[in-house]
């Protein structure tokens, strides 16, 4: 963090905690999480200019229930406790918190009487998701709103920068929230709100340079949105010392490769090196059907080629990974990690330990969006900062059953007419201020059976293809995308007629849970 214009979020394992953190940075005020128990030596390396502290599963007054740390009292820094952040305030300054008559859930009605500098006065909807509530406030507070249930709402004590909030201004059902957030930031906390992701490309470049020196770096581009901003950020950094690495895994949807080339190498002139190995992973895909077997066999293939080709430009020391800002804080809180191992992702964060590289990470402090911020600011084409995610292991998880050059070409095209009449259509690509909304994903995927239909007065016997398109926040749950039936009707009739070896195509209408998102 700069010199510095950031809050510091302190996590209490509530769900909403790395919104709070988007929604600041989303009102230009540089924020970053930190479990509430980290070392404070390590967050007060950042210089903060105040503290959130987040909402949270515990009670209070339980034993062991986690408690605001003493140096952030002692910092003499500004406080803004949200849900259980609030409740921590009042029960460690000396006020009183009890369960509350009823939990309360929902919208509520928060009503602010007077001019104070975190709310605006007036009658706002707001999120509420608690059980306890705070019954006496501290000394020195006043109250600020008050709903129907919470006559404690909000609550501030002026003299020391001390705030608290039972509802949840991070999450959309409260649309003040992002207001608030910045209220706290900019009035109480003295923060100028001008930080944006393109802003910091001269101090990644100069983080950059200083670790690597004068070595060479290797990065795998995949054509996804991060892998290919993490490598143009190198590039700006030391040029010519990336050695851009893009395997063609013969996995590839239709055009990926041709754009990644005209990408890289045409607009930002990065060096970039295409390996062909579409056979190799064909070769070691004969035969396989079990969609485990198959991402197994796709990340172990991919790690051998991307062996053979470091070894073939000399081995660099250092090696780009595209890791995000929440795959840093999850790394962080172990408890939060996935128990249940639904699908092997294969990316290249599964190299071998042999493969000694020392990791360049230029995007650990950004979100998803401020990624694509970062990107556009960077000069990378609309087309590919908007991109979908694709899976690793790429078609061969959508091509069910056996995975052949044959059922490839014909899920390639069928994917490439959705696709095409999605973004006709407006589905696709950047949020629209106007119309409808592009879906999170969308593609095709080629069923392992076959369907009888007439064409001509021929009787047909042919593959089937299933459409998948599904909206989206965070992609660990979805819907699936509503689109309409005469969209769905004309790609349907194109990949009948001008996709040979399908004469029949079904929508998939299953949410996550209980289905995934891909299909194997
Ligand atoms: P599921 O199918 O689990 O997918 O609902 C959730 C999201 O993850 C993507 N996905 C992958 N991404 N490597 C990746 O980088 C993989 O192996 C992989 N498998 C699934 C999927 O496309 C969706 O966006």
């Amino acid at each position: 963090m700069e010199q510095t214009q950031g809050l510091v979020v302190l996590d209490f394992g509530g769900q909403y905690a790395q919104l709070i953190a988007r929604r600041l940075r989303e009102q230009g005020v540089y924020a970053e999480l930190f479990p509430w128990d980290a070392a404070p030596d390590e967050v007060m390396a950042l210089q903060p200019r105040g503290f959130v502290l987040s909402g949270g599963p515990a009670s209070v007054y339980e034993p062991g229930a986690p408690r605001i740390p003493e140096y952030v009292f002692q910092s003499g820094l500004p406080i803004l406790g949200i849900c259980y952040g609030l409740q921590a305030l009042v029960h460690q300054l000396g006020g009183q918190v009890a369960p509350a008559p009823r939990r309360e859930y929902g919208l509520a009605w928060l009503e602010v009487p007077r001019e104070n500098p975190l709310i605006p006065p007036g009658r706002h909807q707001v999120w509420m998701s608690h059980g306890d509530r705070v019954e006496v406030i501290p000394s020195g507070f006043q109250v600020l709103g008050s709903t129907e249930h919470s006559p404690y709402a909000a609550i501030g004590d002026v003299e020391r920068g001390y705030y608290g909030v039972q509802f949840h201004p991070e999450v959309q059902h409260t649309p003040i929230g992002p207001d608030i957030l910045r209220r706290f930031a900019v009035h109480v906390c003295g923060v100028t709100a001008n930080w944006h992701p393109g802003n910091w490309i001269p101090r990644l470049v100069d983080e950059i340079r200083q670790k690597v020196g004068r070595e060479r770096v290797l990065a795998a581009v995949s054509g996804g949105v991060d892998s290919t901003v993490a490598a143009a950020l190198v590039h700006r950094a030391v040029g010519d010392q990336l050695i851009a690495v893009f395997v063609d895994t013969g996995l590839l949807r239709k055009g990926e490769r041709e754009l990644v080339e005209r990408v890289l190498r045409d607009v930002l002139g990065v060096p970039l090196r295409v390996v062909d190995a579409s056979q190799e992973f064909l070769n070691a895909l004969r035969g396989v059907t079990d969609p485990e077997e198959k991402r197994r066999i796709v990340g172990e293939t991919f790690i051998r080629v991307f062996e053979q080709e470091a070894r073939a430009v000399g081995h660099p020391p250092f090696l780009v990974q595209g890791t995000i800002y929440p795959d840093v804080i999850e790394s962080r809180a172990p408890e939060r990690r996935h128990a249940a191992r639904i699908k092997t992702h294969h990316n290249v964060g599964g190299l071998p330990p042999d493969m000694r590289f020392t990791l360049v990470e230029p995007l650990r402090y950004f979100f998803k969006d401020e990624v694509r911020r970062l990107g556009l600011a960077l000069g990378l084409p609309e087309e590919l900062v908007w991109r979908q995610p694709f899976p690793g292991p790429g078609l061969a998880v959508r091509c069910l059953g056996e995975v052949t050059p044959e059922r490839l070409t014909v899920l390639r095209e069928a994917d490439a007419i959705f696709r095409e009449e999605l973004r006709r259509a407006g589905y696709l690509g950047p949020p629209r201020r106007k119309g409808p909304q592009p879906v999170s994903q969308a593609f095709a995927v080629l069923l392992p059976v076959r369907a009888v239909g007439v064409m001509g007065d021929q009787r047909t016997y042919e593959e089937v293809v299933a459409l998948r398109a599904v909206v989206t926040e965070d992609f660990m749950t979805a819907d699936w995308a509503p689109l309409p039936h005469e969209l769905l009707a004309r790609v349907a009739s194109r990949i009948v007629n001008e996709v040979p070896g399908v004469n029949r195509v079904v929508y998939d209408i299953t949410t996550k849970p209980p289905g995934t998102i891909e299909w194997e």
